[in-house]
């Protein structure tokens, strides 16, 4: 159990490390990452190599740089490298997976309500196209892995063709059990998607033992990429099943290349992505993943004190999540329209990027705490916010 009132030690010459606006305080990093600036270097250089010869970069470098940095990325979230493609992000990843499964009128596909908003909106594409059925588990806050298994379970039926379950979810920063999930449902024969999103970089191998059919995780947010980086892991049975969305010349040599290739694109950003990783051997992971779980309980800690919330109501992520939630009071309007509303409010006024999330007709402030934060930011953000939401 973590001391949430004692916040961990900075790690020396973190802020240094990237390149973020001195004018704000920056704990939204769930939402888009930040790139270091390291990582920006090593992208500038992929691009000056392309720029001054953009015909023998991408005729004789590119693929082969590509393979290269797979591997590693892959192997960083405990994936297998022969099974895993780049994509540009969690969305594409899990449209791939949806063409791959192929629903059609009256399939089912299961979902928890913790689902990400971009993702619901593909489901409704599903359901408006194909006439496919989505299916809503609820699974409540801090709920056990026991609860949370049966919750997802007891959806699942004759008509379920694939299950979703985010590793990490992003409205409420909980942490799911989808290796107990994928190993009820491979009994049953039944696909998983697991969208891993926030998971690399904040989990340590977080596709290790995770049974899934599919599994797409980020590495532009907490493993330090830069935006448009992804690792999507296939089960093998579906290899031969991957209907890429983008038709392009990698189409005859199958997965990955066929995933992978999509016409011409700005291929910096996944070689630049393994210069991100280097950050993890600088500390230590452990030490950034115990840093930054330990600043987002102190985070959620000083700040639900100023806002007089009862230590019951702020829920635990589960270990390793280095992301936190607290509820917005009830008198607050809820809704999407009304989190980006006070989202921007707490940025202009308060000059601190939070994300604000909507979840059963309630608003969240969701904390992040990466190695660049230090406990006198959630301290300031304790002693601002509650005149803010009065
Ligand atoms: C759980 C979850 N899934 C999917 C996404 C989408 O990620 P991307 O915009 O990189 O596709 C996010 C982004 O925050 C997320 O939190």
């Amino acid at each position: 159990m973590i001391d949430a009132s004692t916040p961990p030690e900075p790690l020396a010459g973190a802020r240094d490390l990237f390149a973020l606006d001195p004018a704000y305080t920056h704990f939204n990093h769930g939402s888009f990452g930040a790139v270091p600036r390291a990582v920006a270097a090593a992208r500038r250089a992929v691009q000056a190599e392309h720029d001054a010869n953009p015909t023998r970069f991408i005729n004789t470098v590119l693929l082969d740089r590509v393979d290269a940095v797979r591997g590693p990325l892959a192997e960083f979230c405990g994936a297998d490298p022969d099974r895993s493609a780049l994509v540009p992000n969690a969305t594409a990843g899990t449209a791939l997976a949806l063409a791959a499964v192929g629903l059609g009128a009256d399939d089912e596909i299961v979902v928890t309500d913790h689902g990400y908003n971009a993702v619901v909106l593909a489901l409704g594409e599903q359901r408006r196209r194909h006439g496919v059925r989505v299916v809503t588990a609820p699974v409540e806050l801090g709920a056990s892995d026991d609860e949370a298994v049966e919750a997802v379970l007891s959806r699942v039926g004759p008509r379920t063709r694939l299950v979703i379950v985010d590793q990490i979810s992003s409205a409420t920063a909980q942490l799911h059990p989808v290796a107990a999930i994928a190993a009820r449902l491979r009994e049953l024969g039944i696909p998983l998607l697991v969208d891993a999103a926030h998971a690399p970089g904040m989990l340590d191998r977080p596709a290790a033992g995770v049974d899934a059919d599919f599994w797409v995780g980020n590495m532009h947010k907490w493993a330090f990429a830069p935006g448009g980086t992804a690792v999507l892991q296939i089960a093998e049975q579906w290899r031969d099943r991957m209907v890429p969305l983008v038709v392009s010349h990698g189409q005859p040599d199958g997965f990955p290349a066929c995933v992978e290739q999509q016409g011409t694109l700005d291929h910096s950003i996944w070689l630049a992505a393994p210069a991100g990783l280097d950050l993890f051997d600088r500390y230590g992971a452990d030490a950034v993943r115990d840093h930054n779980v330990r600043l987002a309980a102190y985070g959620q800690h000083v700040v639900g004190q100023a806002l007089g919330l009862d230590p019951a109501e702020l829920a635990d992520p589960g270990p390793g999540v280095s992301m936190r939630v607290l509820p917005v009071p009830a008198h607050v309007a809820a809704g999407h329209a009304a989190g980006s509303r006070l989202r921007a409010r707490i940025s202009d006024e308060l000059r601190a990027e939070v994300n604000v999330t909507s979840w059963r007709d309630r608003l969240f402030v969701r904390l992040s705490a990466q190695i660049y934060n230090d406990a006198a930011e959630y301290d300031r953000l304790a002693e601002t916010l509650p005149a803010l939401l009065r």
